[in-house]
C-alpha cells in the first residue's frame, strides 16, 4: 500500500516535471557478455560496450542497426549486431553480412573469417535461446549473454560449463557440462583432455599454477563458455 502510493506520487511528479524526471536515454549504451563461437575456435569471448548505431559491411553497405529496424522497437538502443560490430572494431576481427530484404536488417554471413556455406549458417542466441528476430532488431541489455554461433542450426546442444573458480595444483576438481537451454547434463564432452560422464561431470587436475581458461567441446554441439580457474600452489 505504501509502495503503491509512493509509485503514484513518483508517477505524478514524473508527469508534472518532465525535465527533472526525464526517462533515461535508452541508447546511452550498455555492457553485454558476448561470445562468438567460430567453426573451429572461439573468435571472441568477453564483455563489450555497445549502443545502437549504423553499421557498414562490405556486402550490405551502411544500414541503421539500433533496434528500430522493421519498426520492431519504438526507441533506438543497443542490439545483437552492434555488439558484434563494436567487438569487431575494438578487437580487430572482421565480419560481413548481406541485406536481409524485407526485415530491414543484415543477414550475417561471415565473422572472423568463418563464412557460411550452403548448409552452415551463423545463429544468434540470448541466454542460450535463438533470438526471434534479426540482429539489428534484437535489443540487448546490461549483463545479457549473447552468443553468435557458426553452424548453429544443425547442433544438438549449446554447451554450458560450470565449476569452481579456484583449484589446488595436483588436486582434482569436478566441472559440469550441461545443455545451456535445458540444463540437462551432457555426456561425452571433453575439457582439459577429460570426458564428461552421464551426469555431465568432468574430473580435471592441473599440475601447474596459474590462470586456466577451460572450455568444453563436443562434435555435435557448440562449444561452451570459458570457465576461468585460478590454480593455486
Ligand atoms: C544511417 O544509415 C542510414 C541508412 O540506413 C542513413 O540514412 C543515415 O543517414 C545514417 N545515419 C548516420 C548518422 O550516419
Ligand atoms: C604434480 O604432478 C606432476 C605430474 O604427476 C608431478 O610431476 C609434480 O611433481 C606434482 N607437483 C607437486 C607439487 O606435487
Amino acid at each position: 500500500m505504501v509502495l503503491a502510493s509512493l509509485s503514484l506520487a513518483v508517477a505524478a511528479l514524473y508527469l508534472l516535471s518532465p525535465i527533472a524526471f526525464a526517462a533515461p536515454n535508452p541508447n546511452a549504451g550498455t555492457i553485454v557478455n558476448l561470445r562468438i563461437e567460430g567453426r573451429s575456435h572461439t573468435i571472441f569471448e568477453g564483455p563489450v560496450f555497445t549502443r545502437g548505431h549504423n553499421v557498414t559491411t562490405a556486402s550490405a553497405g551502411t544500414i541503421h542497426c539500433d533496434g528500430t529496424n522493421h519498426g520492431i522497437n519504438p526507441e533506438p538502443g543497443p542490439t545483437a549486431t552492434t555488439a558484434l560490430d563494436d567487438a569487431a572494431s575494438i578487437h580487430g576481427f572482421t565480419w560481413d553480412g548481406t541485406p536481409f530484404t524485407g526485415f530491414d536488417d543484415i543477414f550475417v554471413t561471415s565473422i572472423g573469417g568463418d563464412t557460411q556455406t550452403t548448409t552452415e549458417f551463423w545463429g544468434i542466441l540470448l541466454a542460450f535461446e535463438f533470438t526471434p528476430v534479426g540482429g539489428c532488431q534484437q535489443r540487448v541489455k546490461l549483463g545479457d549473454h549473447l552468443l553468435w554461433a557458426f553452424d548453429a542450426f544443425s547442433k544438438a546442444h549449446f554447451l554450458k560449463l560450470d565449476g569452481p573458480h579456484t583449484a589446488r595444483r595436483n588436486k582434482s576438481i569436478t566441472l559440469t557440462v550441461t545443455d545451456g537451454a535445458t540444463g540437462s547434463p551432457i555426456a561425452g564432452a571433453t575439457a582439459n583432455g577429460q570426458t564428461s560422464d552421464e551426469n555431465g561431470h568432468i574430473v580435471v587436475t592441473f599440475d601447474d599454477v596459474g590462470l586456466k581458461g577451460v572450455k568444453a567441446e563436443k562434435p555435435d554441439s557448440i562449444r561452451s563458455n570459458r570457465l576461468d580457474i585460478v590454480v593455486l600452489p
